[in-house]
């Protein structure tokens, strides 16, 4: 049976759907410890860079494919060129390799909620604990499982309504209370330091690393490259302006990311009193840090686990929507019904999510590449997968509909309809390749940059 496509109620409906699903753990957690990690204001710089140019043409490419073909990622390819059918199936496996770990991150999330209500904060604090608490091989499992059995149950119970209309005031929240500890971090003695390495470009840190780590964030951080956008489209009334929606979507998403890393970066020169090291934490930069700023705020317990609380909701409302793809995307192509494909989902969770997790303790020696095992379903998926569907979406858009199919849809002011036909016609592409060429030969060793 056809489902009869809904729309978004107005401007607003589209705006917050697509900005619940853009921010999320993509901004509070990884986009600081990659900022961190990528040598700081250099990395900062070529992310914007990114965002306002290749980020806004595909924000505003997909949206305009999904509106155009009122389909989700998979037939949506299909119908615009049957030759690029395969790339929509791509988009959507992207999904279901980043739901397990992201579902174990939330699950760390929702372990220090809890921890900041029932423990003493300067346990939390103390050094170790994060490190106590990843290498061990059961309570992570157990939060993690928690995180997804809610994600499922919203999902098979169809109550996402609710947690979205929750999540309207909670995203607001987030960011004035994020806003707050990033003031406090500023003002904290010792901070300098970390504020000029976050804020001031240090060329000599750059490397095609740092353009590949941006990228890839920026994919993930706005929810692009894997057909999430695509289906908001489809959603999306004409009237609306795309332009204009993706602006606010892209300053939103942003400014989060922007004022996270804020918080924490020039917390973690405060207290490692400026040693490089504590740069280079990696995923658990966040939980490391943040229970050190809180330890020294006035009241830091409850504003702890309150920012916790708006955090977790931040995750959830990520994780049902990547969990939503991922259950349409077995449904629409292997015809399982809606049951059966949400206890596919879990069991693929937990088939990747559990490796995910005791990759930081009992099995941290199997690796591949070189990575623990979510570092790396976090590398193919972020710095492989998206870059090749991101490519492939350019191509199609670019250079193989003719013109006007989407620009139309699209219904671009001038100057950014200039800008969005240099950048998926020759930036995009042409950066892509380079990009993925040169990590390639980097890893075989042929290149050493
Ligand atoms: N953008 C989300 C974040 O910043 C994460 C995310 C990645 C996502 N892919 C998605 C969310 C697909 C919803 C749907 O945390």
């Amino acid at each position: 049976m056809e489902k009869q496509r809904s729309s978004f109620t107005g401007k607003l409906g589209f705006i917050m759907a697509a900005a619940g699903s853009a921010v999320g753990l993509g901004n509070i957690w990884r986009f600081p410890y990659l900022a961190a990690q990528y040598g700081g204001g250099i990395f900062l710089l070529v992310y914007i860079l990114l965002a306002v140019s290749f980020g806004f043409t595909l924000m505003v490419a997909e949206i305009a494919i999904g509106r155009k073909t009122g389909l989700s990622a998979i037939e949506a390819y299909k119908k615009l060129d049957s030759r690029f059918a395969f790339v929509g199936v791509l988009a959507a496996l992207i999904p279901t390799i980043i739901l397990p770990y992201y579902s174990v991150i939330g699950g760390w999330v929702t372990k220090y909620l809890f921890s900041f209500i029932a423990e003493d904060i300067h346990v939390i604090a103390a050094d170790g604990y994060f490190e106590g608490f990843i290498a061990s091989s059961f309570p992570p499992i157990f939060w993690f499982f928690l995180f997804i059995a809610v994600t499922a149950i919203v999902v098979v119970l169809g109550v996402e309504k609710g947690i979205e209309k929750v999540s309207k005031v909670m995203m607001p929240v987030l960011a004035v209370l994020t806003l707050i500890v990033a003031v406090y971090s500023i003002c904290l003695p010792g901070s300098i330091d970390g504020i000029k390495y976050y804020l001031l470009p240090n060329f000599s840190e750059f490397s095609y690393k740092t353009v590949l780590a941006a990228m890839g964030q920026m994919f993930y951080s706005m929810s692009l490259s894997m057909g999430i956008m695509i289906t908001y489209g489809s959603y999306m009334k004409k009237e609306v302006s795309i332009e204009k929606s993706v602006r606010q979507i892209e300053i939103f998403d942003t400014g989060i990311a922007f004022l996270a890393g804020l918080m924490i970066i020039p917390a973690v020169f405060v207290f490692s009193g400026g040693e490089k090291s504590a740069l280079n934490k990696g995923p658990g930069l966040m939980f490391v840090t943040l229970p050190k700023v809180f330890e020294s705020m006035p009241a830091g317990k409850v504003i702890g686990a309150i920012f916790f609380l708006l955090v977790l909701f931040a995750a959830l409302t990520s994780s049902i929507s990547l969990f939503e793809t991922v259950v349409s995307f077995f449904q629409d192509k292997m015809k399982w019904s809606r049951k059966v494909s949400c206890a596919v989902v879990v069991g693929i969770c937990m088939l990747l999510g559990v490796p995910s997790s005791m990759g930081n303790g009992a099995w941290s020696g199997f690796t591949l590449l070189g990575m623990d095992f979510l570092s790396f379903c976090d590398f193919v998926t972020n710095n492989l997968m998206m870059p090749i569907t991101a490519f492939f979406t350019c191509v199609m858009a670019g250079y193989v509909l003719k013109k006007g199919t989407l620009e139309t849809e699209m219904a671009l002011s001038n100057g950014s309809e200039k800008l969005y036909h240099v950048v998926i016609r020759y930036v995009a592409p042409v950066c892509i390749l380079l990009i993925l060429l040169t990590s390639v030969l980097d890893f075989l060793g042929i290149m050493k940059l």
